[in-house]
């Protein structure tokens, strides 16, 4: 059986990370690179709670493939948007959420 790759690698082996953006998360500036998913941006900075229930239970990225919707953040405003399917760009401004309210 043969398989394909999605992504080819450079014959040298080296990955190339896409430009630099920068962006804020619950107002803190961050450099991220496009081609991530805000959660993956998220994840880098330590940050495995995106939203909370209504509750106050924490969740996070679990299916990864937008889903699950257990990754929901505000992004620019928009409450309630998966991380796991939202690519991150330049003077995005991202905030974890309690329930359904951004955090501040
Ligand atoms: S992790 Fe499941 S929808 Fe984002």
């Amino acid at each position: 059986m043969t398989h394909t790759r999605a992504v080819r690698l450079p014959s040298d082996g080296n990955i190339e990370r896409g430009k630099a953006v920068s962006m804020k998360v619950n107002g803190v500036a961050i450099t991220a690179y496009e081609g991530e998913s805000v959660a993956s941006a998220l994840m880098c900075e330590g940050i495995s709670t995106m939203r909370t229930t209504v509750a106050g239970d924490p969740r996070g990225v679990f299916c990864g493939m937008g889903v699950c919707f257990e990754c929901l953040v505000n992004v620019d405003g928009v409450a309630s948007t998966r991380a796991c399917m939202t690519w991150v760009k330049e003077g995005m401004d991202v905030k974890t959420q309690n329930g359904l309210q951004a955090n501040k």
